[in-house]
């Protein structure tokens, strides 16, 4: 089987990930259809979509035409009917399991038989999704990252009732659209989230005991580890409530207290400060989605070095080069 054997995909939830997915198979050249529970969520998505590839467009990525032809290629509806003639239907509706089961039900009653229905979970149990539909076996996950347009990686999960041949073809339908994808069993964090979590978490844990500063411990991981984002930039981005969901589910499954989420995680998520979507969470975020107040803003900082001699000169000069008032 080859990627060509899906050519008409639906994406239901047009939120963050979802959005960013409809684009990805939109670019890929596929047919999306797009579905939101209303009106006005339809038009938040249609916002996402076309927020991401403006931006595209701005930095000169996209032209305005193939901007177009992407968008072009999305048909919004809040209709579930419009999904009959789709291949494979990819959910990305909020992590609720009683939420993610309603959708499983609707879909089974309007999708062809032989089409392909995958949840884009981060924390449920693909299983449990697919024993309470009809057709089982047409029942995979397929978790992209966030922001999806960017990240290369697909982890494709079968479950022990899932055919083989439709892991194959959704996989083979990721490598299509220009992804990685990773083949696995369900199992909670999948690969990723498994290993990602428990780094997050201990930042997480270090800022808690005070052990170092937000700001340093950022700081640390990009300057030092060679990562995009510091642990705390990178909880923003993902949403704090879908971390500690995506911990919570982890820790259910390994009882490892590396996944036992830290207090403050849970105290943030509480006060609904989940981060960029809501404009606070370790970091503040002005209206066009800038950190507000992180070290690297404001006035210079201000370095005192101690004596005197070759290693100070050198120093004071690093100091002065990198934009600190030295004294
Ligand atoms: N949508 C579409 N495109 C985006 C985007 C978005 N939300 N954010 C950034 N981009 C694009 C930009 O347009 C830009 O594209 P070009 O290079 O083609 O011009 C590119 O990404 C780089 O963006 P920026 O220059 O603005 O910023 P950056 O260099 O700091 O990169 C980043 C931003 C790609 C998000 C990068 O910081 C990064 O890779 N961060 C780590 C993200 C990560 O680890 N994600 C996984 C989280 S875990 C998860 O999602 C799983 C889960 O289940 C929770």
């Amino acid at each position: 089987m080859d990627e060509g054997s899906f050519s008409r995909v639906g994406v239901v939830g047009l939120g963050t990930m979802g959005a960013g997915i409809a684009e990805v198979l939109a670019r890929g050249g596929l047919a999306v259809v797009g579905i939101e529970v209303n009106q006005d969520a339809l038009e938040r998505g249609r916002g996402h979509l076309e927020g991401s590839t403006g931006r595209a467009v701005k930095r000169g990525r996209l032209t305005e035409d193939a901007q177009r032809e992407i968008l072009g290629r999305v048909a919004l509806s809040t209709d579930f009917a419009d999904l009959g003639d789709c291949d494979l239907v990819i959910e990305a509706v909020p992590e609720r399991l009683d939420l993610k089961r309603k959708v499983f039900a609707e879909l089974d009653r309007v999708c062809r038989d032989d089409a392909v229905l995958a949840t884009n979970t981060s924390s449920l149990s693909v299983t449990d999704i697919a024993v309470t539909t009809g057709r089982p076996t047409k029942i995979v996950g397929v978790h992209f990252f966030n922001p999806a347009p960017v990240m290369k990686l697909v982890e494709v999960i079968a479950t022990v009732l899932t055919e083989p041949d439709a892991v194959a073809r959704v996989a083979a339908l990721v490598k299509g659209l220009g992804k990685t994808p990773v083949t696995i069993g369900d199992r909670a964090g999948f690969v990723a989230n498994r290993l990602l979590f428990g780094y997050l978490n201990q930042a997480a844990g270090m800022l808690e005991s005070g052990h170092a500063t937000r700001d340093d411990i950022d700081a640390a991981m990009k300057a030092g580890a060679g990562l995009p984002m510091g642990p705390f930039t990178l909880m923003d981005l993902i949403g704090l409530d879908t971390c500690l969901e995506v911990l919570d589910a982890i820790y259910a499954e390994s009882r490892d207290r590396r996944h036992a989420a830290s207090p403050v995680l849970r105290e943030l998520v509480t006060a609904g400060l989940l981060g960029r979507k809501t404009g606070r969470g370790f970091y503040s975020y002005d209206a066009s989605g800038e950190t507000e107040g992180a070290a690297d803003e404001g006035a210079p900082p201000v370095v005192g070095i101690v004596g005197v001699g070759p290693l100070a000169d050198a120093l004071a000069a690093l100091c002065d080069r990198a934009g600190a008032q030295v004294r």
